[in-house]
């Protein structure tokens, strides 16, 4: 996949679903210094959704996670 298909891939899969923030916005928000759970969440509404925070809170831990090992 090349960089424009995973780009739209990203901003089609949904990270946080309850607040439907998509995996691109995460990113983006890790990208620009928000690098820790709470920080994304107050950023982005991701985590304040009416499972708060119980499905989402593990893959963005692994989105940030994602990005200081490739870093
Ligand atoms: S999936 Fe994020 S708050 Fe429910």
């Amino acid at each position: 996949m090349d960089d424009k298909e995973n780009i739209i891939m990203d901003k089609l899969t949904k990270i946080c679903t309850c607040k439907s923030i998509s995996k691109y916005k995460i990113k983006q928000a890790i990208e620009k210094g928000y690098d820790n759970i709470e920080t994304i969440r107050k950023k982005t509404g991701a985590g304040s959704g009416y499972c708060n925070g119980k499905n989402c809170t593990e893959p963005i831990q692994n989105l940030i996670d994602d990005f200081w090992e490739n870093k």
